[in-house]
């Protein structure tokens, strides 16, 4: 039987630590234009205590998200022994695409997917290489995709890269800023003839839009008397959390439940990293949903405290981490059972289950 397995990944995280300390100095407003009273560590401290973020990544001035992304793809495909040429799709997630630094405009002409293609070198016409828009759960939608495509026949091998520089469309002067950090990801994922039940088990994926559709959106500065023209990533956080919390474990189960496994034999779960307390209250519910209060030690990997939140690479980076050992108490064996979920701007909801080969 055709199996749809990962067989190589690679990241690209950006050198550039920025503390929580460097944003003491900013200036915050409410989105209303209400100064924020009081010191700026004491607002750090308070962001620290509600997400779980100490510092996180911003990519160098002369690398974009197509450059980022190439790095982290020219790893996988290194990883994966694969010769380029024989990639049917490449397929790019992100959300903003090539921002060059100090401009505010997003260039997708062309494609990061065309660009990073260019940058591999890849002649192979019959290489189809378009972006995807999905949120942060882009890369896992890519994912699932590739799949589905495998499962239909139509590939056998393609790319997915998630890559994003957050650090381009924030706005200084709104505390939310502080979560979003940049990033790329990159996985080979392939059709693998095998009797043993091996590769992607299940997935689901969620649109909300009907309440939901603006809760992450592009808005002017909070600062008043901004210039209205430019505009940043803005979201309703609070919103988010609510709506995540009430979708992501339902999603996250009924991924789970077409495997036909006991959730006993889960060994990790790769969950978007947006917010510490947020992902602790994803698995505590999940794990609630079968009746269990006492986690599995280890079950969920983060990253959130030192990379924060860069989206459709934030699965990605995590999981290649995972996979080269480079995390402790999390790594990977053939036969594990894992899960990875997702949720962002859209809004999007996906969760897949997998077995290691
Ligand atoms: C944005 C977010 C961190 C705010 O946290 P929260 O616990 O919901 O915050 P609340 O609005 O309830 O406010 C709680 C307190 O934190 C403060 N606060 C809110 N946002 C803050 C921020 N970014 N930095 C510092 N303090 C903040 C509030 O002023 C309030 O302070 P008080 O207790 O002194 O009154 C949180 O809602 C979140 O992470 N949401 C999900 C966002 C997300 O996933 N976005 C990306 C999707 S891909």
């Amino acid at each position: 039987m055709i199996r749809t397995v990962i067989t190589g990944t690679g990241s690209y995280i950006p050198k550039n630590a920025v503390s929580n300390t460097e944003f003491e100095s900013h200036e915050f407003y409410d989105k209303d234009g209400t100064a924020i009273e009081g010191e700026g560590k004491t607002i750090t401290d308070k962001f620290k205590s509600i997400t779980g973020i100490q510092e996180r990544r911003y990519a160098d001035s002369d690398n974009n998200a197509s450059c980022i992304g190439a790095k982290a793809a020219k790893i996988a495909i290194e990883d994966a022994g694969i010769d380029p040429e024989t990639i049917d799709q490449i397929i790019v997630a992100h959300n903003f695409g090539d921002v060059i630094k100090g401009t505010f405009q997003t260039d997708i002409l062309p494609s990061l997917a065309a660009r990073i293609k260019h940058e591999l070198k890849i002649k192979n016409p019959h290489c189809v290489a378009y972006d995807i828009l999905f949120g942060c759960p882009g890369w896992l939608q890519g994912v699932i995709m590739a799949h589905q495509f495998i499962q239909a026949g139509m590939l056998k091998r393609v790319l997915v890269i998630g890559t994003e520089t957050l650090s381009r469309v924030l706005d200084p002067n709104d505390r939310d800023s502080m979560i979003f950090a940049d990033g790329a990801g990159a996985s080979i994922v392939e059709a693998v003839e095998s009797d043993k039940e091996i590769g992607v088990l299940a997935h689901d994926t969620l649109t909300h839009t009907y309440d939901e559709a603006y809760y992450l959106y592009m808005g002017p500065s909070n600062k008043p008397e901004s210039d209205p023209n430019i505009r940043y990533i803005k979201m309703h956080g609070r919103k988010i959390y609510e709506y995540a919390m009430k979708n992501v474990p339902d999603a996250m189960k009924t991924t789970f439940d077409k495997t036909n496994a006991d959730v006993s034999e889960l060994k990790k779960v790769f969950l978007h990293q947006a917010n510490e307390k947020m992902d602790e209250g994803f698995i505590n519910r999940f794990y609630r949903l079968y009746k269990q209060r006492d986690l599995p030690e280890h079950i969920m990997p983060m990253s959130i405290h030192e990379l924060g939140n860069s989206s459709v690479a934030t699965i990605p980076t995590l999981y290649d981490r995972a996979k080269k050992g480079k995390l402790e108490d999390h790594e990977l064996h053939s036969g594990d059972l894992v899960m990875f979920a997702s949720v962002g701007g859209g809004m999007h909801i996906n969760a897949m289950a997998y077995r290691e080969p």
